[in-house]
């Protein structure tokens, strides 16, 4: 069996101006960082602010264009899938829901056009059956449909947006950081929805963190992310119980547990 996912050898250099003579330089990052993801796993990527979690998950996603190095879904080269069926295979949900949805239209509408692009799904009826069905996944009453992003609370407004990720149909969802902005008791309720998901639909996970809380008690494996580098990976268990690496135990002695 081919992996859902494979990462290799991935590189990423930002050109970025230096010094008052604004000097052409490169960043580098992502360094040579290579994992897989299995059907049904839950993967977290750990590590500081800035470290390169995110750009990892764009390149994954194909926002951005990595500098060498390939992705692999399910064996076929990323770049060579056709955008909708990259769509249909990874969706990304970000830390700040508000900002990815059109505040201009009805969560109903937003849904339905995720539905139709994905699923051909163009008759009214059929759509609304869809779009009920989601929001029901998603555990928001139906009656909200024909509401608008600002009238919900974060925690609404990222299961809204894990609904419009869900009418792809991904077999990986990239969460970045997904819970950040949530207040604690509303964190672990959207925790416990992707670990559902997971569940109900087999839907595999990167889940992007850089609180070491947010992930142990979800995850399958953990990759420590360092300055672009991963500097440890290995099954959460491993990572929580045994660390090597002494930038992984600093990581774990700094934080509280989260209860989910
Ligand atoms: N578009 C960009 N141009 C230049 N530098 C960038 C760009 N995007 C990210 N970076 C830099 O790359 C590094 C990694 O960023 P990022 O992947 O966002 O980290 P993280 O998600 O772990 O906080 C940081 O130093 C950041 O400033
Ligand atoms: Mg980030």
């Amino acid at each position: 069996m081919k992996s859902l996912l494979e990462v290799k050898n991935l590189v990423k250099r930002f050109s970025v101006e230096r010094g008052i003579f604004k000097k052409q330089g490169f960043i580098e990052a992502v360094k040579n960082v290579s994992f897989t993801i299995e059907k049904g796993e839950i993967v977290s990527l750990v590590g500081e602010s800035g470290s390169g979690k995110s750009t990892i998950g764009r390149m994954i996603q194909g926002l951005i264009q990595s500098s060498s190095g390939e992705i692999y879904f399910e064996g076929e080269k990323a770049e060579l899938l056709e955008l909708k069926t990259r769509a249909q295979t990874v969706q990304t949900i970000f830390q700040d829901p508000f900002a990815s949805l059109n505040p201009k239209l009805s969560i109903g509408f937003i849904l339905k056009e995720a539905l139709a692009q994905s699923k051909n799904l163009y008759k009214k009826e059929e759509l609304l059956k869809e779009v009920k069905n989601l929001l029901d996944a998603v555990g928001l009453p139906q009656a909200l449909l024909n509401d608008y992003p600002h009238q919900f609370s974060g925690g609404q407004r990222q299961r809204i947006a894990i609904a419009r990720a869900l009418a792809m149909q991904p077999k990986l969802i990239i969460a970045d950081e997904p819970v950040s902005a949530l207040d604690l008791s509303i964190q672990a309720q959207i925790l416990n929805l992707l670990m559902d998901l997971n569940k109900n639909f087999g839907i595999s996970y990167l889940l992007i963190a850089h609180d070491l809380s947010i992930v142990q008690q979800m995850s399958d494996k953990v990759m420590v992310i360092k300055n672009g580098e991963i500097v440890e990976q290995g099954f959460s268990e491993q990572i929580f119980n045994d660390p090597k690496e002494a930038y992984t135990k600093n990581l774990l002695s700094s934080v509280p547990l989260l209860e989910i």
